[in-house]
């Protein structure tokens, strides 16, 4: 059977050069059996003809907001398709993307679509190095879209760089994946910590870190994309998680994060430790604003050790559950993350290393290596957090089926 089989695909196509691969695509598309409708932009009928699309297509091509005296219903296209797929996604409609704008019928559709969503950015290097696209790019992943890299080569501009869009036969495979994998995780639960911890000093005052929580979010929201049950936990952080399928439980300190964790742990098929717990936290907390007294110079805190949720959920763990933690190290990495990796009974562990760029907290990317318990390791380019834990889902899906 062809692997898109009676898929609804609703393709989007904006007015960049690289709009004549999507002919090729659109052909890719019906052939692996998948139904299409195309949607173009009113730029997009300028590089390549409708009549192209509607042919290879074999539907009507939808340009306006009418057609004629009829309205075009925005909102039925959007509840038919199984997923949307902008491709090429100009700088333009990524912008409005992100920023929620339905000046056209394109537009119309997607803010009414429930289906998931794939862009295919084509633009020159230095659109899509700025950082208005960068920044809009980094908000579509936040709304759950799919984002597929453009590739580096050369570019429409006669410069050589990223901005060229992801070659139709790639952009085929990634739809293939994506339905292949969707319901992988169908009746699992999956546990995830995220984020920082803080430890009160006084009731203004704490003891935390830099951890944003950006990985364990993705980390979640992949896992949803996957069918699985999620239970979040999830530390102070300005992130927001809101998927039906992700159950979120916000806690402030260590002690609370393992007590969610322990009320959730027996029932997770897969848990996940991405929260950056604090080791300590002040072993009072001082019920009034600490306040400095005059001539004093220091102030010293008892601190007390924090429980570890991992080596504490470990001892738990029966056959059949998978631990997976997170090492973040300033030095010698591997030899560090080797001894976390046995210390708190993890089945494999990512490492990412402080000294990367673009890797650890707060950023949207991340660098990782898998250590795994019979000391094979796997290690990755610099990603975003989301193909990042798409890659650690892929890893961990290897092991359910190796090993059941
Ligand atoms: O902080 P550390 O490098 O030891 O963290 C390694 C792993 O252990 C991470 O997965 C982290 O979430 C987990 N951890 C924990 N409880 C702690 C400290 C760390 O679960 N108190």
């Amino acid at each position: 059977m062809a692997s898109l089989q009676g898929k609804k695909i609703l393709l989007g196509i904006t007015g960049s050069i690289a709009a004549y691969k999507a002919a090729f695509f659109v052909r890719l598309l019906v052939k692996q059996g998948a139904e299409v409708r195309v949607i173009m932009t009113p730029a997009a009928t300028s590089f390549v003809g409708p009549v192209t699309l509607s042919t290879l297509s074999k539907n009507p091509v939808i340009t306006g907001l009418t057609e004629g005296n009829e309205w075009s219903n925005h909102v039925a296209l959007g509840l038919w398709a199984d997923a949307m797929i902008i491709a090429p996604a100009t700088a333009h409609t990524i912008a409005k993307m992100a920023a929620g704008l339905a000046d056209n019928m394109l537009q119309a559709v997607y803010l009414s679509a429930r289906c998931p969503v794939f862009i295919a950015p084509a633009m020159d290097l230095d659109m899509w190095q700025h950082p208005a696209t960068r920044h809009n790019v980094a908000k579509l992943v936040q709304f759950g879209h799919h984002l597929i890299q453009p590739d580096t080569g050369e570019l429409a501009s006669g410069l050589t760089g990223q901005g060229r869009m992801a070659e139709p036969e790639q952009l085929i495979r990634i739809l293939e994946d994506f339905f292949a994998k969707r319901q992988s995780l169908k009746g699992k639960t999956v546990l995830i910590t995220a984020g920082p911890t803080y430890e009160p000093i006084d009731p203004v005052r704490f003891i935390g870190n830099r951890s944003s929580g950006k990985m364990g979010i993705a980390l979640a929201r992949e896992a949803a994309r996957r069918g699985a049950t999620v239970e979040l936990i999830l530390g102070p952080s300005s992130q927001k998680m809101d998927h039906p399928a992700v159950h979120v439980t916000r806690v402030t300190t260590a002690e609370q994060m393992l007590q969610a964790a322990q009320t959730y742990f027996p029932q997770a098929d897969i848990t996940i430790l991405a929260a950056a717990v604090a080791d300590f936290r002040p072993e009072v907390t001082a019920p009034q604003k600490i306040k400095k007294q005059k001539g004093q110079d220091t102030l010293t805190l008892q601190l007390v050790k924090n429980p570890d949720i991992a080596a504490t959920l470990a001892k738990d763990k029966k056959s059949g559950q998978l631990l997976i933690g997170f090492a973040l190290e300033t030095h010698d990495a591997i030899a560090n993350a080797k001894k976390k990796l046995v210390a708190k009974g993890f089945d494999f562990i990512v490492l990412n290393d402080l000294q990367d760029p673009g890797a650890g907290f707060d950023h949207d990317t991340n660098k990782v290596r898998f250590l795994f318990k019979d000391n094979k390791a796997q290690e990755f380019q610099l990603k975003h957090k989301q193909q990042v834990a798409a890659d650690i889902f892929d890893a961990i899906e290897d092991l359910t089926q190796s090993d059941p």
